[in-house]
């Protein structure tokens, strides 16, 4: 049986994960996290495959060093094209974020039809067009790469005329054509207001980190892992100098972070 002691380890690229972080500290309250975001290479979203594997693999190890008891991949590049991967490998429970993701699309969307935004890697990989499948086999999946929303979300341009005017280029085509669509990148959520204000009040935007959460809950209380006593501790590992990720990071974790250790891959 795992350690209950043991922290959750998750993984993504950069800041983006702390998205993913942020549902699964609020859901699992009595949890430790180890978050390490990849922010020597980031982004993944304009990696091959294999270099993704790579880094993920890098990933895995660093957290598995840390003990960590299940390991949650934040990055949607990273479960898109890793995830298998480091089930077949890793000893641990390894908790995605796009099987989550399509299931709460599946779940939401009325008609089947769904919009899947996310990087050029997510979208290229079609693994939430694959997991939809899965699940609903009549479901029509249209996907749509935005790369630029990553930087307006790292530069805090959340709302307004820029995102909006880039929200239309991305995604006027996709409007009127499905009734859910899958904020497939860990960015994302952060430009949801932007991205309703195209798409439109009927569509229902999915964020897969509270799913994800879910999921990660489910996982630990199924291998008899859950840790709801103890007071949480929190890490965060960087493989670059820690100072813009803090900047950044306080955006997407919505308060303060402290305590960001440089670890040597
Ligand atoms: N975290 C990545 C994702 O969710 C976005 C940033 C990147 O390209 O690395 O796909």
């Amino acid at each position: 049986m795992a350690d209950d002691r043991a922290a959750i380890g998750i993984f993504d690229s950069g800041v983006g994960g702390l998205t993913v972080f942020r549902q699964v500290a609020a859901r699992l309250p009595g949890e430790s996290i180890v978050y390490l975001g990849d922010t020597a290479r980031v982004p993944y979203g304009t990696k091959s495959a294999d270099t993704v594997v790579r880094y993920a693999r890098a990933c895995a190890r660093i957290l598995l060093k840390r003990n960590v008891k299940l390991l949650v991949v934040a990055c949607n590049t990273a479960s898109a094209f890793a995830v298998d991967v480091l089930r077949d490998e890793l000893d641990v429970p390894v908790v995605d974020v796009v099987g989550p993701g399509a299931r709460a699309a599946v779940a939401r969307s009325r008609s089947g039809r769904i919009g899947v935004i996310g990087t050029a890697g997510t979208v290229a990989s079609r693994a939430y067009d694959e997991s939809i499948a899965a699940l609903q086999p009549g479901a029509t999946v249209t996907a749509q790469a935005c790369p630029l929303f990553v930087p307006l979300a790292e530069e805090g341009w959340l709302e307004g005329t820029v995102p909006e005017a880039v929200a239309h280029h991305y995604l006027d085509s996709m409007r009127g054509t499905v009734d859910t669509l899958v904020l497939g990148c860990t960015h994302y959520p952060l430009l949801a207001a932007a991205i309703g204000a195209v798409m439109g009040p009927e569509v229902a935007l999915v964020d897969s980190a509270e799913e994800t959460a879910r999921v990660t809950a489910e996982t630990l209380a199924a291998i008899g892992a859950a840790n709801a006593e103890a007071p949480p501790c929190y890490r965060f590992l960087v493989s670059d100098a820690p100072d813009a990720f803090v900047r950044v990071g306080q955006r997407f974790l919505g308060r303060p972070l402290a305590g960001v250790e440089w670890v040597d891959f």
